[in-house]
């Protein structure tokens, strides 16, 4: 049995401009919501924020949503510690939380106006089988917005698969070869979403990421994709050292460094449904 995936809010927070480009993408999608909106009614607008990790993009919502009163959920403690920061009275006149909750098994007890989340639910096996009971939560006009990763066939993530299966870790590693398939094609989640009613839009994008440093790509995913070996191989840190040495010199043939940094593209999937009024 595995122990629970633990969290680096630190080490995740190092690409925060990276990983706070794809949001700001999602976030400029979503339509007026149904409360609060111009010429809508008053009501502050009730926003979820699914797999809310550190918090930095769920306070981004008040941004756009100032009266809102926003939660973020996550099943990390160690990433509600660092959200719970920033929790409390928004600028604008709204409220912000944080709180404990699986989106495995996450059912709304409430109405929401907007449920969103950013690269969180390729953590979450059969998200698709809880667009019925989240679509059912939305307010009449709301919206359910998210973006998941869509490079797990990319060098990054082959790479690793390849070595928690290679003979010498797959005893300790191998269920962690092959995570996030059930991510779907932007084709599916729109017509999943279709089926439910809404209104529906999915796309994808590459983003051409430049990195700085030494290893970046490494960087990068000891935040993210490692999480899982580093939480497995906590306490052996000599066998985390040889994992991470062998995967540092995978990437570094399959990511060389260029002139002006190491380009790390990225494939990301969005995907937006709205419940008719
Ligand atoms: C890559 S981080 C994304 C954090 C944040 N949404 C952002 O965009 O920066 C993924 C987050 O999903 C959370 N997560 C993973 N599985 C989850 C689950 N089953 N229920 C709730 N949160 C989950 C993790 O704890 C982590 O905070």
């Amino acid at each position: 049995m595995h122990s629970a995936m633990t969290w680096d809010p630190q080490q995740y927070l190092r690409h925060t401009s990276h990983r706070t480009r794809p949001f700001l993408d999602l976030l400029e999608q979503i339509p007026e919501l149904p409360a609060g909106g111009p010429g809508g009614p008053s009501k502050a607008p009730r926003i979820a924020d699914l797999g809310c990790g550190p918090g930095n993009v769920t306070v981004l919502l008040a941004d756009r949503w100032p009266t809102a009163h926003i939660t973020g959920f996550d099943s990390s403690p160690e990433m509600l510690a660092k959200a719970t920061e920033l929790a409390g009275p928004t600028p604008g006149g709204g409220h912000l939380d944080f709180q404990p909750a699986d989106a495995a098994h996450w059912v709304p007890d409430e109405p929401f106006d907007l449920i969103v989340s950013n690269a969180a639910l390729q953590w979450v096996p059969d998200h698709a089988e809880s667009f019925p009971a989240w679509i059912d939560a939305l307010r009449p006009g709301g919206t359910l917005a998210f973006q998941v990763p869509g490079n797990f066939t990319s060098p990054s993530h082959a790479l690793l698969g390849e070595l928690c299966e290679s003979p010498q870790w797959r005893s300790r590693l191998g269920d962690h070869g092959r995570r996030f398939v059930h991510i779907l094609d932007p084709a599916d989640y729109l017509i999943r979403l279709t089926d439910l009613g809404c209104e529906a839009d999915a796309w994808e994008t590459t983003y051409s990421q430049l990195l700085q440093g030494e290893d970046p790509v490494l960087d990068w995913v000891k935040g993210t994709a490692l999480r899982p070996v580093l939480t497995e191989l906590a306490d052996d840190p000599d066998a985390a050292a040889d994992f991470l040495a062998e995967y540092r010199d995978l990437l570094r043939k399959a990511y060389p460094p260029g002139p002006h940094g190491t380009v790390f593209p990225f494939r990301r999937i969005f995907a937006l449904a709205t419940k008719p009024d």
